[in-house]
């Protein structure tokens, strides 16, 4: 899918975590990815993440996944909406959307939300910690959008999907099919389903909090350290003041902590782990035949090409200048020689032809061998 009219490099200087942006159908030719029966179809599925909202008097019943698939047969008249998770997962044509907004670092991308809402649904008013791109797919959405919120912002009490107490609109637009709003993280939204068969899809990214970087980054050094490596003191001189914590012993404690944290290399080789990490692990995607070298060759011979599992994840880190490393769904790999060149070619495009693939090292053999057996990548068209 792409996009016609819309400049990224404007698009980041002026919204891009700053100001919301109402994007009038930008699409070469709009069409709507996913059928509503096949998302009903995804949310009654098991590994699949999904919550129904269903408006009562003044308010919300949110039910959670799997939803019995008899489940849709029973709505009443009252304003519905079904929420699914990471959609691009499992629909290709879903995760293409994610595509026109790539000028965005893969590691800052969650997962492509869809929903679906009758006549008058929506998850009521609310703010979110990330950046949202709101693709209206099918169907009408009256969007509102106010105020700035953050951890201090009064919310309604015993509500597990966090409604404000207080909405105050700025701003309000029906969006269309095509039609795209972008909402930087904090600002209040509602959007509401004008007439049924309502569908948007929520292009969505991620960001680290501090406290969440700093306790992960911490437990992995903790694997490293042994109880051995303990405060030693053989230089101690008797003090004034038993009492005192002396400022040469703060010192050493304080260095011990932030000796052992700041070593930037084994950071940046976490991180990429870290941030690569499958959304959700217990899913398999495993082949159920695994490959090895000699059909590898094979299949660069037909000319088939290799196709990234839309659920994995695909980033990397220049170490120096022969030493790249990639990180797909968790796993280090570090590259070096014509393997550079692919690990970088294959975290950009999420299918690529390998027919011109000179040399074939078997290290690079033996890393598209790991990559097609753990599920992250695939020969085929489709
Ligand atoms: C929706 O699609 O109804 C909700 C999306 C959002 O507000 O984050
Ligand atoms: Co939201």
């Amino acid at each position: 899918m792409q996009l016609r009219d819309f400049d990224s490099d404007s698009f980041l200087r002026d919204h891009w975590q700053k100001a919301p942006a109402l994007i009038r159908n930008p699409w070469a030719a709009w069409e709507n990815p996913l059928a509503p029966e096949e998302l009903a179809g995804l949310a009654c599925e098991e590994e699949i993440e999904s919550r129904l909202v269903v408006q009562t008097n003044g308010g919300w019943a949110v039910e959670h996944s799997p939803l019995p698939e008899t489940r849709f047969e029973a709505l009443g008249e009252n304003p519905w909406t079904l929420l699914v998770q990471a959609v691009d997962h499992h629909m290709p044509a879903v995760a293409a959307l994610i595509e026109p907004f790539r000028f965005v670092p893969n590691w800052r991308i969650d997962d492509v939300m869809v929903s679906y809402a009758s006549d008058g649904g929506g998850v009521g008013p609310h703010f979110d910690q990330y950046d949202v791109f709101l693709v209206q797919g099918l169907g009408k959405r009256r969007w509102r959008i106010g105020q700035r919120c953050d951890e201090t912002t009064a919310l309604r009490p015993h509500d597990e999907l966090r409604l404000l107490a207080d909405f105050e609109a700025t701003d309000e637009w029906v969006l269309e099919p095509g039609d795209i709003l972008y909402v930087p993280p904090g600002i209040a939204h509602d959007g509401v389903a004008v007439g049924d068969d309502c569908m948007t899809y929520s292009v969505g990214f991620r960001a680290p909090s501090r406290s969440e970087l700093i306790a992960h980054w911490v437990d992995h050094r903790l694997t490293d350290l042994s109880d051995d490596d303990r405060y030693a003191d053989p230089d101690l001189t008797a003090p004034d003041n038993p009492g005192e914590i002396s400022t040469a012993a703060i010192d050493r404690l304080h260095a011990m902590v932030t000796e052992t944290l700041a070593d930037r290399d084994d950071f940046a080789r976490w991180f990429g782990e870290y941030s690569s990490a499958p959304k959700y692990p217990e899913i398999d995607w495993r082949p159920e035949e695994p490959i090895n070298a000699e059909i590898v060759h094979a299949r660069i011979g037909e000319g088939v090409p290799l196709r990234r599992n839309p659920a994995s994840r695909f980033s990397f880190i220049r170490q120096n200048a022969d030493t790249l490393l990639l990180f797909v769904d968790g796993e280090c790999f570090t590259c070096s020689g014509q393997i550079i060149e692919f690990a970088a070619r294959i975290c950009a495009n999420e299918t690529m032809a390998l027919e011109n693939e000179v040399g074939l090292s078997n290290d690079f053999i033996a890393l598209i061998v790991d990559l097609v057996n753990s599920g992250s990548v695939a020969f085929g068209d489709e």
